[in-house]
């Protein structure tokens, strides 16, 4: 009797080894092994009559990549919550599922906005060079102070999972909490005691503003000049959602200018930042590489996460966890 061929998958990057080894169970797995993203026209050519693809938020999946390599695809997975770099509509056309891994990393990326939120109130990085540069000659009642978290108010803006997250941790620092979400009434106070507001309210009484929307028109460069005007001359930005929510340009100007006091980056526009971008020359802005998952655990749940979406893609039956308009 002969058995059905294997279906075949284009993997865009090396994932938890775990998770590759189930799919080489259903899969003939082609694996993109190098550690920068496969190049757009490479994407295209790799994928081409593949019945599979399990990607990441670095493939730019657009209409011109589906006309040229989407011809045979019965899934889409991506290794990420966010997706933003796939046109959903696109792929919804063509009638192939989307998946995503959202839900798991929340408490990996609400631990990362939560270190920066320590990290630029008490000048980790200042204090750390500091040390590193043989500046430490003493102890100084007025050297390298901070700002206190307890009674400070944190805005978190777009209230999902990941901002529900790092508003409980921000309660047990002793921090006052205001919401601001496309989906949420203002002046409903919430199970974690933040309080909803208007845009202009958590702009304007924000010592602390997270951001945690998904991108989206919408929300491109919600934080630009005007809207940093809004802002407290002592508030901190932290976004650990995507680089595109800030204007970059903007929120330097407004850095040099004091208009407000710090930021903390785990995302950026363009990722990643060129060394020489004008933002890494401030002392009082501290950037990470997009770290907001990326711990052994939460990576190697989202990796198995996307392989049972695939699955489920190839074998024609609801993927466990789709993207809402897929
Ligand atoms: C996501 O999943 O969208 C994060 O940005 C990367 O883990």
């Amino acid at each position: 009797m002969s058995h059905p061929a294997k279906p075949q998958i284009f993997v865009t990057r090396q994932i938890a080894p775990e998770a590759i080894e189930k799919l080489q169970q259903h899969c003939i797995v082609d694996l993109w092994k190098e550690e920068t993203p496969p190049p757009y026209e490479t994407l295209i050519e790799r994928t081409k009559g593949k019945d599979g693809l399990l990607c990441m938020l670095t493939d730019r999946i657009d209409q011109n990549f589906l006309e040229k390599a989407g011809g045979s695809l019965k899934v889409v997975s991506q290794l990420a919550a966010g997706y933003d770099n796939i046109d959903v509509t696109a792929l919804a056309h063509m009638g192939i599922p989307l998946g995503n891994t959202p839900g798991i990393l929340t408490e990996a990326t609400a631990d990362i906005a939560f270190l920066l939120i320590l990290a630029t109130a008490r000048r980790l990085n200042e204090s750390i060079d500091y040390v590193k540069n043989g500046e430490w000659t003493t102890w100084h009642p007025l050297t390298l102070l901070g700002v206190d978290l307890a009674g400070a108010t944190l805005g978190i803006y777009g209230y999902g999972r990941i901002g529900a997250a790092v508003a409980k941790r921000a309660a047990g620092f002793g921090m006052n909490i205001l919401a601001h979400s496309r989906s949420l009434t203002v002046g409903e106070t919430l199970p974690d005691t933040s309080t909803t507001v208007s845009f202009e309210t958590l702009f304007q009484e924000s010592d602390f503003l997270s951001l945690h929307a998904p991108l989206t028109a919408e929300t491109h460069h919600i934080i630009r000049a005007e809207t940093l005007q809004m802002m407290k001359p002592n508030a901190i930005l932290i976004n650990t959602g995507r680089g595109k929510l800030v204007d970059h340009d903007a929120l330097y100007n407004a850095l040099v200018t004091k208009q407000i006091r710090a930021a903390g980056l785990d995302v950026t526009d363009p990722e990643p930042f060129p060394a020489d971008h004008p933002l890494l020359s401030l002392p009082h802005v501290i950037v990470l590489p997009h770290i907001g998952s990326a711990t052994i655990q939460t990576r190697t749940k989202m990796a198995f996460m996307a392989v049972e979406n695939l699955l489920a893609g190839l074998n024609g039956t609801a993927l466990p966890h789709p993207v809402k308009g897929s």
